[in-house]
């Protein structure tokens, strides 16, 4: 009965104030009272329990919510205090019966009525056609297959079971023909029905067997490590170890905890209904109500098939869970029959393996970077290791806590991932295999670079060396002047060299360097020399814009710089300006606003403008240059861009000046606009998470370069 209809004819235990219905205390109600009202709760809980049931499953299985989690939430409570007042009405399949009982000392065996297969691995194009040739060759004849094709999440094998329309038993793969009943566990998982089908009026298969795949999305996986770190628990592995763990819980309550998810990606056995393809079973899954992966295709060309899973190696880092790989599958059941079963592997299907992302290697040494801003970042040494068709040989500790929460030592096997472009970084030790051997990481108290002691704020988790004559920082502040105002032949390599010869102590250094400068420099002829003078000597004239996004404030890339510049006209003007002044610019937030002038109160960075002045820097606008345009090329006209991370061999800045420069603009946070994230090191992990979610390509430095070589090309 739909709530209106109970509006304003309430029976006499129901009080309905503004359409939410308060069930009135009950202890003086007679056992008359109570069985005369029944009937009419009773219908309520059904109507609500098949409320609740249609929009759980419009949010955990279409991910496509109509009603608000407010009202999401009030059906539910209605529901319990009706199932508290009449504790006769509760019924197995209750949405309130999810997370139920008490934790169990051991999982049951289970027997599975049809064993659960494993798959064959193919590594590459030359092995998915040797399986096919094959299987035509065994049907013998050159006929027309067609395929499914469908991504395989690295998760754990579930086997549900549903006896007119119940679930009754939930159970792992365990070696095949003998697993673990882990129904407790199962029936916490939302995506899972807990009846089928999802119309009431349908009627159930009489038995059904429905397997699939359950597993953490990395999201999820990667707070979950947070929280472990943050409690001293051991790490999970990856997402499927992540995955397996919380499944295994003998207590559901902990299950329950971990937003583990669900798809069904077959039929193990089903009573009453006759299919003929996989194709088509995959229909009456989610015709029933299961999730079935919305990626799953039915290609009858098999040149379509190669191309799908080449398509999906290089899209896997935008999808949401981990998937390695893509299981291939002959459509007609029949041909699957036909073709059968070798030991534990299906001749009718076949894994397509991505490359492995993942290894585990020994951690050698611990060595620190000074970032430009002081941050310091502590970098693995590793054992080479190759991972996807590259050798790693460091990999990213993050920051200091990072090392110490995860407690990672000197001589731990680690496991090291490398996902896309994205820098490799170190996911935690093997602890299991330690020999004793290990060594704790100190964490060094003063800068490695200049020896000055590292300060660490308060609300941020990572430590720096606050000294401003310190030479890895002058490495890094000189780098990234090069690049924003444009002076080829200036790059890290050299910026080192200059600074260790005591050449350069400031940028202001640059526009003091002259051919003497250079004496008895081995590599430096006088052709290179006039080189980079004559490129440092053009800097001198680059538009204001560009100038103050090279003087590397903190949170003033190139899109604030050209908003600044809009503003203000000359360098002066802007260290003059106050923090509400800059704070009404469009575009400058507070934080930015404070960093600003934090920047220009600094006598040594005042000093600077005034001897960039001297020294025929220009610190003005030209005329021409209001309303600033830097665009040097349209190659990345239309796209939208956020950055994350500190980008290999490139400053932040500079990323953001190359992107404006070619046309594309820049935001601050993903959205469904956003053409691509570019990732670096230590990126922010809801940035990355928001683009995996909303499938936005997650794109490294390189294949920015890239995109912008092509386009010249
Ligand atoms: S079909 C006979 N389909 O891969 C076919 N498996 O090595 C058996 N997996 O244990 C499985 N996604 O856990 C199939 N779309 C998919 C899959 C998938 C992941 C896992 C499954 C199984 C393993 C096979």
């Amino acid at each position: 009965m739909p709530q209106g209809e109970l509006e304003g004819c309430a029976p006499p235990h129901l009080l309905i104030i503004s359409g939410v219905v308060i069930y009135k205390i009950t202890i003086n109600t007679t056992l008359e009272e109570r069985m005369a009202v029944l009937p009419e709760a009773a219908e309520r809980a059904a109507w609500l329990r098949d409320r609740i049931r249609y929009h759980n499953y419009r949010y955990h299985v279409l991910d496509a919510p109509v009603i608000s989690d407010a009202e999401y939430d009030a059906l539910m409570q209605e529901l319990r205090a009706l199932e508290s007042q009449y504790p006769e009405l509760i019924t197995p399949d209750s949405p309130t019966q999810r997370v139920g009982g008490a934790a169990q000392e051991r999982f049951r065996k289970v027997r599975h009525s049809l064993p659960m297969l494993s798959l064959g691995n193919a590594f590459n194009e030359q092995d998915l056609r040797a399986w096919r040739d094959r299987i035509l060759r065994l049907l013998g004849g050159d006929e027309q297959l067609a395929y499914v094709v469908e991504p395989k999440i690295d998760g754990l094998a579930i086997s549900l079971t549903y006896v007119d329309g119940l679930l009754t038993v939930g159970a792992t793969r365990g070696d095949g023909e003998i697993g673990e009943d882990v129904t407790a566990n199962i029936r916490t998982i939302k995506s899972i029905p807990l009846r089928i089908p999802l119309s009431g009026d349908e009627q159930p298969p009489a038995r059904i067997e429905v397997r699939g795949e359950i597993y953490l999305p990395i999201a999820a996986f990667e707070e979950l490590n947070e929280r472990q770190a943050a409690a001293g628990e051991r790490l999970f592995a990856n997402p499927r170890n992540a995955a397996a763990g919380s499944l295994r819980q003998l207590d559901p309550t902990i299950t329950a905890s971990r937003p583990l998810r669900f798809f069904a990606y077959a039929i193990g056995l089903v009573e009453g209904k006759t299919l003929r393809t996989h194709w088509e079973s995959l229909g009456y899954l989610q015709q029933l109500g299961f999730p079935v992966n919305p990626d799953s295709r039915r290609i009858e060309d098999f040149e379509e098939v190669l191309a799908y899973c080449q398509e999906w190696m290089t899209k896997r880092d935008q999808l949401p869970y981990e998937a390695d790989g893509v299981v291939i599958k002959v459509d007609s059941l029949a041909r699957q029959a036909e073709l059968g079963v070798v030991g534990r592997e299906p001749r009718w299907a076949i894994a397509y393996k991505f490359p492995a992302r993942e290894k585990t290697t020994r951690l050698l040494d611990v060595k620190v970077n000074v970032g430009r801003t002081g941050k310091l970042i502590p970098n693995a040494v590793l054992e080479p290791v190759e991972i996807g068709g590259v050798i790693v040989k460091q990999a990213t500790l993050h920051n200091f806590d990072y090392v110490k929460s995860r407690d990672i030592r000197i001589g731990d096997r680690v496991i090291v991932k490398r996902a896309g472009d994205v820098i490799p970084y170190v996911v935690g030790p093997v602890v299991d295999i330690r020999d004793g051997n290990e060594q704790p990481w100190v964490a060094p108290t003063h800068c490695p670079a200049c020896g000055e002691p590292v300060e660490q704020f308060d609300d941020e988790v990572d430590v720096y060396c606050v000294n401003n004559a310190c030479p890895a920082q002058l490495v890094r502040t000189l780098t990234h002047w090069a690049a924003v105002m444009d002076i080829v032949g200036l790059g890290e390599k050299q910026a080192i060299l200059f600074v260790e010869r005591g050449m350069v102590r400031s940028i202001a250094d640059l526009y003091r360097l002259t051919p003497e400068s250079f004496f008895g420099m081995e590599g430096y002829a006088e052709k290179r020399i006039g080189n980079l003078l004559s490129a440092i000597e053009a800097s001198k004239d680059r538009p204001l814009a560009r100038l103050i996004a090279a003087l590397g404030i903190k949170g003033v890339g190139s899109v604030a710089a050209e908003e600044l510049a809009r503003n203000f006209r000359s360098v002066d003007e802007l260290m003059a300006a106050s923090k509400e002044q800059l704070e009404a610019i469009e575009g400058i937030g507070p934080t930015t606003a404070e960093s600003i002038v934090d920047f220009f109160a600094v006598p040594a960075n005042r000093q600077l403008i005034a001897d960039l002045k001297e020294l025929g820097v220009r610190t003005e606008r030209k005329p021409e240059e209001s309303g600033t345009q830097t665009s040097d090329s349209d190659a990345l006209k239309g796209l939208i861009f956020v950055v994350t991370g500190t980008l290999p061999g490139m400053t932040r800045e500079e990323a953001e000046q190359l992107i404006t420069s070619c046309g594309g603009k820049l935001t601050g946070s993903v959205s469904k606009k956003t053409s691509y994230l570019l990732a670096g090191d230590d990126p922010g992990t809801t940035k990355i998470n928001k683009a995996r979610d909303l499938g936005v390509p997650i794109i490294g430095i390189e294949d920015l370069q890239r995109m912008l070589q092509q386009h010249s090309g």
